[in-house]
């Protein structure tokens, strides 16, 4: 397929992965100082799927890949590139766990990278997938997988009763018209130190620090995360030149149903066009994304011509957004 005939990209198929097992808060409340009275009235949220133990990003990831690749029509040696966003890989620096899934699909004609963003990992994923496969002129696939249960410390209340585990992907695919419309990225790293994971290589001490869990000062992680979103959606209708009401799905990383009742209201945006699954799969980081598309996509709710818009804010602390013509 010669390089320069397609100018833009668009979504081919879109896959999930959700593990088995199912935690409801009740049954976290047996063993931690918490209620489900709290954790639903805080969040929104009432379950989250737990990876099995011998569960992990690169398997989660691949079963998503595989659906989505099906969902797209698309073989894995048509592959250019499989690009995996996580902040839990399998392997702490290498290999990737995007070489782990290419080596599964037997993908033998793409590259592989990770690329973390933290929870606004998918859509940093989806701009570069988009330049990758419009460079290319072949699919590429991405991949946002998370085993968020292995990182929150599970006597801490106040942060392992937001996350789930789970894994979304798609497939890009180039196209004749517009598919990916616009993407805007950025990032507040000033205030990175309000949500951190205690593992690495910082210092000498850091790097043996073991197990590093989540640290978080949820309340302006809350803030930040109402204020970015805003700004996403404010800069993503103005860059694109198209009116708020023209959008059809808005999909916003799933963190807090309180940070969504807040965007909506301050935007002007009625609830239920804000896509809301929290209640069943809480807070799974860069997955949610995909997750909801996923959901939305074996609903039949995404017609030809929807205009989509996806907004994340994360650790960081990174932001984006993305519209999409489906
Ligand atoms: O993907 C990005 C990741 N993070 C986020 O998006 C998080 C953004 N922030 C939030 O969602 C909210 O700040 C939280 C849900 C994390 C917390 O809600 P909050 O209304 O800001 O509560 P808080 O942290 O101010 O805590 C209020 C009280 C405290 O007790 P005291 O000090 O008032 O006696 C906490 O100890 O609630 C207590 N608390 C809990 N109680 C029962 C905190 N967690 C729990 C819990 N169960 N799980």
């Amino acid at each position: 397929m010669p390089v320069s005939s397609f100018q833009h990209v668009r979504i081919a198929g879109v896959g999930a992965y959700l593990p088995e097992r199912v935690v409801s808060n009740e049954e976290l409340s047996a063993t931690l100082d918490t209620s489900h009275q709290w954790i639903f009235s805080h969040t929104g949220i009432q379950q989250r799927h737990l990876a099995a133990p011998e569960e992990g990003a690169a398997s989660m990831g691949l079963q998503a890949a595989l659906r989505a690749l099906e969902d797209g029509g698309v073989s894995p040696g048509e592959l250019g590139m499989v690009i995996v966003a996580t902040s839990t890989a399998d392997y702490a620096s290498y290999p990737s766990t995007a070489a782990l899934i290419q080596g599964k699909l037997g993908a033998e004609n793409a590259g592989a990278f990770d690329l973390n963003a933290a929870c606004s990992g998918f859509v940093y994923a989806l701009s570069l997938g988009k330049c990758t496969c419009r460079n290319l002129g072949r699919p590429v696939l991405v991949v946002a997988s998370e085993v968020n249960s292995r990182i929150v410390d599970w006597k801490d209340r106040a942060t392992c009763v937001l996350f789930g585990d789970g894994a979304g992907a798609v497939v890009l695919v180039p196209a004749s018209s517009p598919g990916i419309l616009h993407e805007v990225l950025g990032a507040e790293g000033a205030g990175a130190d309000a949500l951190v994971r205690e593992a690495g290589l910082r210092t000498r001490e850091d790097s043996l620090r073991k197990p590093g869990y989540v640290r978080m000062d949820g309340r302006a992680v809350f803030q930040f995360a109402v204020r970015s979103m805003e700004k996403v959606i404010r800069r993503l209708m103005a860059e694109a030149n198209l009116p708020l009401e023209e959008v059809d799905h808005f999909i916003p990383h799933q963190a807090n149903g309180r940070i969504l009742d807040a965007v909506a209201r301050n935007m002007g945006v009625p609830q239920e066009r804000f896509f809301r699954n929290i209640q069943e799969v809480a807070n799974t980081a860069s997955a949610s994304i995909p997750i909801a598309l996923a959901q939305l996509r074996r609903q039949k709710a995404l017609q030809p011509g929807d205009l989509v818009l996806l907004v994340a804010f994360g650790a960081g602390l990174a932001y984006g957004g993305c519209l999409l013509r489906w």
